[in-house]
Order: structure tokens, then C-alpha cells, then sequence
């Protein structure tokens, strides 16, 4: 048994309540390779924010569960060497599906796991939320859980229209089930094509698609249901057009991808809404920056060479997310 304060990280419960208080959301990046670790902790050192790293099912698949941890206990240690005193970092499971895989999680460094029963009835949501929380709140570790499901692809639990969180539920399934915050269905999605061009208007001056509002009016209402308590919002990447562009510049194909609009998500952060998931902006700011650099130098092959500037741009990502977005600046 590793626990996770042993690694220098923290569990969600402070930082959330601070966040809910002060009307901002801390942001929760993912995490593969070294070069999103590194970047997304220079962003939040140089914001000074507290910043949740998350790996997903698939993650641990990619890069190795124990490889992520030491990556995790390493990130902590680089804050402090980038002039960080008191880091704020949790290590969290995404879309834990099994009880098993939770505490695997739990068992072996993560400060906090989420478990998505989202797809299952509610009853059975409920008690797997339950079970996973008697067993996460014995090492001091906190639990997401979620209601409601989101539309497209979580993960392997698979979804094709969005059932948005019935606020009627929301008192019962957190008191039952003892989760410590939860992610609901407003209608965001994971991915890069969030919305349909038919669910869309199209913007006459740019041609560019605009997607169909969150429904703010079930995220009062929950919020009045259920006050101070954490609210997370998963499939929040707003699908940067420029990234876009610059993709579809030099050789890709994403056609019509579109996101949450940040405004949109700054309003949300005001809110209860005090996690907010991007993970595709990574990805869009990865890949654009990778594929720019090959179109201007085809002669290069040092993985180092092109990652930097991959590094650079998921950086400048990660910044502006914090600071003009979420507003988790300057909270350590
Ligand atoms: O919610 C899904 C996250 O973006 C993780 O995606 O399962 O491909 O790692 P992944
Ligand atoms: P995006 O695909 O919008 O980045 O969402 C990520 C997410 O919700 C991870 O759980
Ligand atoms: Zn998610």
C-alpha cells in the first residue's frame, strides 16, 4: 500500500471547497506522456495553481499505472524545483469503471478516483458509488462519482444521445452514496466533435459552426438542491479553432470539430462547478504543433525537436485555461 500523502500529493476536499467559496474551478488535466506532465506543471506553477492530473483507463493502458504514479510523486517534486513551496497536486482516476480498478488506484498512490456508474440503473449507480467510498474515505482519499450520462464515448462506457442529470435526484444520490462531488450532464461531451453541424448554427461571417448553449437552467437548479457541494464538469474542452485550422493546415482532417465555448465554461466556473475536464485541447495542441513543425522542417527526426514545441503550445494551453477560463490563479 502506497498512500498518496507519502508522494507529496493531496485529496480534492480542501481545494474544492476553496474553489466553490471563491467562484473558480480547479483544472483537471489528462495526462499520458512526460511532455503533458511537464507542461501541465510549469502552468501551474507559473499560474500558481492547484491543478488535478488525471489518467484514464486507457492512460494506464498507454503508459503503464505505475509509470503514471511515479510520474505523479516526480511532478510534485518538479513544482517544488520550479520555486513551488506548497504544491497542490491530486492525482485522480478517470472514469473508473470496477470497484477493483478504484482500489488498485487507491491502494497504489491516487489521492482521489472517480467512479462512473452513470451507465448503470440508478439504484445499482448508487451502490457501487457507495462501496467505493467506504473503501476510499478509509485512506483519506475522495471520490467523484456521476450522474447522468454524457453523449458520445466515456471511456468504454458508450452512450449516443446525452440524458442530462435530473436534478430531483441529485440530494438523494449524493447522501446515499457519500460521493464527495459530482459530475453531471449538462450537455457537454468528450472529444473533439461535441455536437452535430445539424445540432449547430452556422456563424455567417465565418462559416464557423456555433453549438447549442449548456443548459445552465438544470445546473441552478442543482446547484439550489444542493448547496456548496462540488459539481464537476467532464467533456469541457472548447476545440480551439486556430488549433483546428492549423491541423487541417498542414495535413490533418477534422472537419467541422467543435467544443464548449469558453465563455460559456468561465460562467460555469463561478459556479458550484468547481472541476472542469480537458483533455482534447491537449491533444488538438499536441498534434497541431507536431504537424506544423514537420510540414516546416522534414528533415528533422529527433523526437525532441518536435515534442518541444508540442510542449510549448500544450503549455500555453494549460495558461490560458487557468487564467482566462477557470480563474485558479494565484489560489495556492
Ligand atoms: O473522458 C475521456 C478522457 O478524455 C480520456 O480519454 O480514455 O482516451 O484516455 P482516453
Ligand atoms: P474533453 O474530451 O472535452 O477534453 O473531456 C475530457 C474529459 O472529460 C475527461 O474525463
Ligand atoms: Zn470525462
Amino acid at each position: 500500500m502506497t498512500s498518496y500523502k507519502e508522494l507529496g500529493l493531496v485529496n480534492t476536499r480542501e481545494m474544492f471547497a476553496k474553489a466553490v467559496a471563491g467562484g473558480y474551478a480547479i483544472p483537471a488535466f489528462n495526462f499520458n506522456t512526460l511532455e503533458q506532465m511537464q507542461a501541465i506543471i510549469q502552468a501551474a506553477v507559473e499560474t500558481k495553481s492547484p491543478v488535478i492530473m488525471q489518467v484514464s483507463k486507457g492512460a494506464r493502458n498507454y503508459a503503464n499505472g505505475t509509470i503514471l504514479r511515479y510520474m505523479a510523486q516526480g511532478a510534485v517534486e518538479y513544482a517544488k524545483e520550479l520555486g513551488c513551496e506548497n504544491p497542490q497536486i491530486v492525482l485522480h482516476l478517470d472514469h473508473g469503471d470496477t470497484f477493483e480498478l478504484c482500489k488498485d488506484c487507491i491502494d497504489n498512490g491516487f489521492s482521489s478516483v472517480m467512479i462512473d456508474g452513470s451507465s448503470l440503473p440508478y439504484e445499482e449507480n448508487i451502490a457501487l458509488t457507495k462501496k467505493v467510498v467506504e473503501y476510499a474515505h478509509k485512506y483519506d482519499v475522495t471520490v467523484e462519482a456521476e450522474l447522468g450520462v454524457l453523449a458520445g464515448v466515456e471511456d468504454e462506457v458508450a452512450s449516443e444521445v446525452s440524458h442530462y442529470t435530473k436534478p430531483e435526484e441529485v440530494v438523494d444520490f449524493s447522501t446515499r452514496s457519500g460521493c464527495d462531488s459530482l459530475a453531471i450532464s449538462i450537455g457537454t461531451s468528450h472529444g473533439a466533435y461535441k455536437f452535430t453541424p445539424e445540432q449547430c448554427t452556422r456563424d455567417p461571417k465565418t462559416g464557423k459552426l456555433v453549438p447549442p448553449p449548456l443548459a445552465f437552467d438544470i445546473l441552478h437548479e442543482i446547484e439550489k438542491r444542493l448547496p456548496g457541494f462540488p459539481i464537476v464538469l467532464h467533456g469541457s474542452s472548447s476545440v480551439p479553432q486556430d488549433e483546428v485550422d492549423t491541423i487541417n493546415a498542414h495535413g490533418g482532417k477534422l472537419p467541422d470539430a467543435v467544443g464548449i465555448p469558453e465563455e460559456q465554461l468561465r460562467e460555469a466556473s463561478k459556479s458550484a462547478v468547481c472541476k472542469i475536464n480537458i483533455d482534447s485541447d491537449s491533444r488538438l495542441a499536441m498534434t497541431a504543433a507536431i504537424r506544423k513543425h514537420f510540414d516546416e522542417k522534414p528533415g528533422d527526426f529527433d523526437p525532441r525537436q518536435y515534442l518541444k514545441p508540442a510542449r510549448e503550445n500544450m503549455k500555453k494551453m494549460y495558461i490560458h485555461k487557468i487564467v482566462e477560463v477557470l480563474g485558479s490563479n494565484n489560489k495556492l
